[in-house]
């Protein structure tokens, strides 16, 4: 563990170490770059480093230090221009304003000031014009005043570090400091180094300072004199700042995992559009007219477009037959008066359904075809229902396709995603035999249902021309995402919450 640590140490580190070491375990940055010969930056660097290792502590002082500004000089060495009128009012008494700036040589925006102080300072009074020394004047013209000692001070040692000033100098630094550009004050840190208990440990066990092998040359690597070179080991757990690289939304990430696997299971994609006809969408999936998912509160109905086109007369016809009485389907149909008016009506589709009727009235088995897209219902919004989400829709149109198939299809996929799937009886009006599919949950040893599928009865087929056996699914896709999220709520999917997005993996499981 230690050595480790010793391994991981660079040059700098180790001779900042070290040099601690032969001033008795403390001493400044400064004493180190001296005795090892480095520079400042490198020592404060490698300490910074040693301090986030603990093996050593930096203990850190702030200084302030004042000095002068070149006005401030000048004011030290000539006086300040207030002095330099006592000093003539001290020979004259009395002085009119105007013939100040002569008399004491001073421009005029400096006898502005120096009014100002003299004033202040009660050196002199002014009346009608006229600047009259007081008695304070005159004692101050052999009394330096504190501004005035601090100036001096301050010409003579350059720069005063100003920790626990004495009552004299706090007074000459506030009056100072009232005036603009004369005193600068710097802060400067000091730093002080200290070795930790664990930093003299692995001094004990002696670190060896050797030059670490850093970029290596081709003449290294031609020689293999590579393999005799030292390197410094690297802290693979060291901390690091966090990084949110730019990745796909999950459910996106979820639709692009599904896709991927149908189109590496040789299906072709297709898609359809969200508003669709009821003719497409219910109608030539033998779903009667007056079956309940059709219903005003099940499903959107659009008011303009209020109608969508239908397709040729020829294949309305069919599907009419089909509902009424059967057609050439073989079937006896509902049974009831089927309307035209009601199949041309416009829908959000309720299921992807609907891309592959049309699919399969546009092409010639055999294929394989899936579609992903968004469905709508008119579902209230819970923590597991939206009335807009996806599913991923596909058929296997050919002379041999068999249910079985079918089945060992959906595990394939489900298998892909990481899920166990299991089959039970279900009903759909389009599909005979049909099956609802469940994956397992294992944290909650349960299983959920997640779409369905089954091979499309006659009744849907016959009146599109479709002449060989079709295996259909509608599988839903949010509840798989949340599944691979591991969230409780489908709301979760549409929040763009960034602090969650921000946390997932660029990859799902
Ligand atoms: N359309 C059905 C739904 O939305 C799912 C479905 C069932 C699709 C059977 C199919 C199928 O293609 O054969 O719940």
């Amino acid at each position: 563990m230690l050595q480790n640590i010793i391994n991981e140490l660079t040059q700098y580190e180790k001779m900042v170490l070290k040099g601690l070491e032969s001033f008795n375990y403390e001493t400044t940055p400064e004493n180190i770059v001296e005795s090892q010969n480095l520079n400042i930056k490198s020592v404060m660097s490698a300490a910074g480093a040693l301090e986030s290792k603990g093996l050593i502590e930096v203990q850190k002082d702030v200084n302030e230090f004042i000095s002068l500004s070149i006005t401030g000089k000048g004011y030290a060495k000539e006086g300040l221009p207030e002095r330099r009128i006592l000093k003539t009012l001290n020979d004259e008494d009395q002085i009119p304003m105007k013939d100040l700036s002569n008399k004491a040589d001073l421009d005029s925006s400096e006898v502005k000031i120096a009014i100002g102080w003299l004033l202040q300072k009660k050196w002199a009074t002014i009346d009608k014009g006229i600047v009259t020394i007081t008695e304070a004047g005159r004692n101050a013209v052999s009394n330096e005043y504190s501004d005035e000692l601090l100036l001096e001070k301050l010409l003579e040692v350059n720069k005063l570090l100003f920790f626990n000033p004495s009552k004299l100098i706090k007074e000459g630094f506030d009056l100072l400091k009232k005036r603009k550009g004369i005193l600068d004050v710097k802060k400067e840190h000091k730093y002080y180094l200290k070795v930790t208990k664990k930093g003299k440990q692995l001094l004990e066990m002696g670190i060896d300072i050797k030059e670490d092998a850093t970029q290596l040359t081709h003449e290294q690597l031609k020689t293999g004199s590579w393999k005799k070179l030292n390197y410094r080991g690297y802290d693979v757990q060291a901390e690091h700042p966090d990084t949110f690289p730019g990745k796909m939304h999950p459910l996106q990430r979820t639709i692009e995992d599904i896709r991927q696997i149908f189109l590496k299971m040789g299906f072709t994609e297709s898609s359809g559009t969200i508003l669709e006809s009821a003719f497409w969408n219910f109608d030539c999936l033998f779903q009667p007219q007056d079956h309940a998912a059709r219903e005003m509160q099940d499903t959107f109905y659009i008011k303009n477009p209020k109608n969508v086109n239908l397709p040729s007369d020829e294949l309305v016809e069919n599907v009419r037959m089909a509902h009424e009485n059967g057609g050439c389907t073989g079937s006896e149909g509902w049974g009831y008066l089927w309307d035209v008016e009601v199949a041309k009506q416009s829908v959000l589709r309720t299921h992807t359904t609907c891309v592959s009727a049309r699919y399969l009235a546009e092409n010639k088995p055999p294929l394989k075809m899936f579609s992903v897209g968004r469905v709508f219902r008119r579902e209230t919004i819970t923590y597991k229902h939206l009335p807009e989400f996806h599913q991923v829709e596909g058929i296997v149109a050919a002379n041999d396709i068999t249910f079985k198939n079918l089945l060992g299809i959906l595990k394939e996929f489900y298998h892909k995603l990481g899920f166990e799937v299991r089959f039970r009886p279900a009903y759909f009006p389009y599909t005979y035999l049909s099956v609802e599919c469940e994956i397992y949950l294992p944290d909650k040893e349960t299983w959920i249902e997640l779409g369905g599928a089954g091979m499309f009865r006659p009744e849907v087929l016959e009146p599109i021309g479709v002449k060989t056996p079709v295996a259909a699914f509608g599988l839903g896709i949010e509840r798989l995402a949340m599944m691979r999220l591991d969230i409780k709520d489908i709301r979760m999917l549409y929040k763009s919450d960034i602090g969650w997005l921000r946390k997932l993996p660029v990859k799902l499981d």
